[in-house]
Formats: C-alpha cells, structure tokens, sequence
C-alpha cells in the first residue's frame, strides 16, 4: 500500500499545506461533518446531476446566488471538464478563439480536441485589439499567482465588438467573500465563468462550478458536460461543495488578516521578500540571493509544502482562516522561525534534450504546475525552449511531454 504509506508519512510530520485543496488537510472549513457513508449515488431521493429538478437543481441555484443573472452548475471533474465542455459547446458557433497568453493545458486540449483555430495575444493588448462577433475570448482571472487586473475594462471592450468572454476563474472561486478580496468577472458580466471550489474554498479535490449568464448557452453546455462528465458523480464532492458554499456565505475575514499579518511579519523578519498579491490569499516568497526554487528547498525541507515555484518566487496559497479552525498556524510560525537557507546542488541535467532542438513537439511541453504550455504540439523546439527546458530540470521541476518526445525522436529509426 505504497501510496497510503506515503500520505501518512506526510501526515505523520505534520506537514503544513500552503497548497490547494483550500480545506487545507481538513482544518479549514466543516468538512468534518462529512462521512464517507455519505458515498451515495443518484439513488430514489437524491436527483440527477446531469438533469437535476430536485435537490441538485436547487443546490445549483443558491449558488448561482452568488452573481446575480447566472445560471450555475455544480461539476466532479474539476474546472478542466467546464473548460471542456464549454469550448467544445461554444465551437459550435463561433468560429474562432483567442486566448490571453498564460491559460491552462485544458484550454488547448478543448481547442484541439474541439478543432478549432485560435490565436494568443498578451493581456496587454486586448483592450486594443479589435474583435469579431464569431469570437470568443479567454481569460484567466485571477492569475496563478493571484494577480488581478482590469477585467471589466477587458469585459466591456470585448462584449463592445459583440464577442464573448470565458474566464477561467479556478483560482477564484473565494473572489468577493469578504470586503479586501477582490471581485470575480461575473461582477461585469463575463458570458461564462468557472470556478475550482477545491483551490480556494474548503471543498474535495475535483469540485468545481461553472457559471453561465445565457439560458440557451447553459443548456448547449450541459449537453457536453453530460458527454464528457463521469455519469457517477460523488455524493462526498456534490456535498463538499454544499458546505463550501455555506462557508463562503458565512465568512468574516477577520481571523484571516490577523494571522495573515503575523505570517508576513515572521517570514519578513527571516529576510524572506514577501510580495502581496492582488488576492489576499495568495503571497509570492523570495530570498535574497537564493533562487526561488532553493528557497522552496527550505520551506519543504521543514515540512512546510507552497503550492508551486517559478522564476517569480514560491507561492503561498493561504488558508482562509476562520474561528475555530484547526490549522497548525502556531507550528508554521515556528517552524519559519527556525528555517534556514542553504544552497542545493542542481539536479544534473544531461545534454540529451539537445537533440530536440529544432524538431516538432510531438506532445506539449508543459512545466506543472502551473500547468501553463512551454511548447505547444506541432510547433518547433526552439534554442529558448531547450534553455527553459534545462532551466526547469536543472531546479526538479516536473515537465509533462520531454519523455515522450524524447522517446520519439531517440526512437525515430525505428518509425
Ligand atoms: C488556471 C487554471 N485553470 C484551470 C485549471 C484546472 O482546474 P481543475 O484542477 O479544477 O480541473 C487549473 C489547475 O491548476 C488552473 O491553474
């Protein structure tokens, strides 16, 4: 039972979750009131999660509550089967998609898979770019990182050309929980938007809600996320989200800027450059000096895990702390207080991904998290892709696709 051996081994040292799921190790929020014999189907009683007239539909509309004019649904395959099935939907009739640069695989694997033409452009220059009413624009707010910048300028400049706007807001689903965080695109009238309730509320891994202001829209994206949806959708997630959602409507942030300042102060007074994002909920971690990926050595090192690290510096996803929480906020702190920052030895990285250079991605190169394309499939592998490449393996970071196009070209006689 070698996985259940190494989750209890995390368990067992006490490790501290600056990661998603937002329930962080179940201490934040009530998921505690859950059972696992609450594992039930769609049995007499209980609705029917692709068709729901019953406690289902009625679950979707408090929490479409939430913005006014949308219709929500409630997902078990995450964010990544809303981007799916919504693209695929809206391919239907709009001809052509453009993507602001920093989006996620799934958006490019519904494009694929939905054949559609799309273009990128910068998140700089859509409030210049003109628009088409075929189109739809897609938008990731907030970022990763926790950035969040003029989206109802960019809302109102693409709905002014008659064009739709999906964005892609799994890392927003606590957006507007309480006064200090910023506000979700739904504010301004996004066409779609889709939230991970597991990132950033205390909901099961996996549970996601996709909101849509068009009732014929809904409907056709119904259609797909029953195609591409598991037909067996898990009591435990559905019921998550039930919880989470009353979380949510019930929150007061007090606790959370508290501790927040606290953690800030300890981790400033280790010399740590903590720079607050747009999200208060998330914190981007430097050390001078020391590259981010030592510095996340050090956190992980103490048992304290972030939930990623780029060339930008480690990122914390906070807890959204509350009364009553049981999260181990006395240990973290003294655990900063003992860190230590030493250099690591790089991984060592051998010249064979050289002979990739200059040939065609056979399957995207993707660094995850976050999850954000290097190199798309059918483009050439670059000498500035190959430099990231080394880059991110020299500092342990995993890369979906080098094995495999690695594997293809070694193997290339052979075809
Ligand atoms: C920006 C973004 N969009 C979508 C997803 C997919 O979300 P999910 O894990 O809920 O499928 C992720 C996952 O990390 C993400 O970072």
């Amino acid at each position: 039972m070698e996985l259940y051996e190494r989750i209890t081994e995390k368990i067992d040292a006490e490790s501290i979750s600056m990661h998603v799921p937002g329930h962080k190790n179940n201490t934040i929020g009530h998921l505690s009131n859950l059972d696992w014999s609450y594992d039930m189907t769609e049995i007499e009683g209980l609705d029917d999660l692709h068709d729901p007239v019953e406690v289902l539909s009625r679950l979707n509309v408090n929490i479409a509550e939430k913005y006014k004019g949308y219709k929500a649904q409630l997902m078990v395959n995450g964010t990544t089967n809303g981007i799916i099935s919504a693209i695929y939907a809206l391919s239907r009739t709009h001809h052509h998609f453009i993507v602001v640069r920093g989006a996620h695989k799934s958006v490019y694997h519904a494009l694929d898979l939905a054949g559609s033409t799309f273009q990128e452009i910068d998140r700089s220059v859509v409030c210049m770019t003109e628009f088409h009413p075929g189109e739809v624009v897609i938008i990731t707010y907030p970022t990763y990182n926790g950035e969040c910048f003029n989206i109802e300028g960019m809302i109102d400049h693409i709905h002014s050309y008659g064009s739709l706007v999906l964005t892609d807001e799994a890392h927003g689903a606590h957006l507007d929980i309480a006064e200090s965080f910023p506000s979700s695109s739904m504010k301004f009238a996004s066409d779609i938007a889709i939230q991970s309730y597991h990132k950033m509320l205390p909901a099961l891994t996996m549970s996601s809600v996709i909101f849509v202001r068009d009732e014929t829209l809904y409907e056709r994206i119904m259609k797909y996320i029953n195609y591409f949806e598991t037909s067996s959708p898990s009591y435990l997630l559905l019921l998550s989200m039930e919880q989470a959602h009353e979380f949510y409507l019930n929150y007061t942030s007090g606790e959370f800027f508290g501790k927040r300042k606290i953690l800030i102060e300890a981790m400033e007074s280790k010399g740590i450059e903590v720079k607050e994002q747009d999200d208060p909920a998330k914190l981007l971690l430097n050390y001078n000096g020391m590259s981010p990926f030592m510095l996340h050595a050090s956190f992980t090192d103490l048992h304290i895990y972030p939930e990623m690290v780029t060339d930008e510096g480690v990122l914390f996803c906070l807890p959204l702390f509350h009364q009553g929480d049981s999260y181990p906020f006395s240990l973290l702190i003294e655990r900063i207080q003992k860190m230590e920052f030493k250099g690591r030895e790089l991984e060592p990285v051998d010249g064979q991904v050289d002979i990739l250079k200059g040939r065609i991605c056979v399957k995207s190169i993707v660094p995850y998290p976050p999850g954000v394309p290097l190199v798309h499939e059918n483009e050439v592998i670059t000498g500035s892709h190959l430099k990231s490449i080394k880059h991110y393996l020299h500092n342990h970071v995993r890369i979906e696709g080098i094995k495999y196009n690695l594997q293809y070209y070694n193997n290339e006689g052979d075809q």
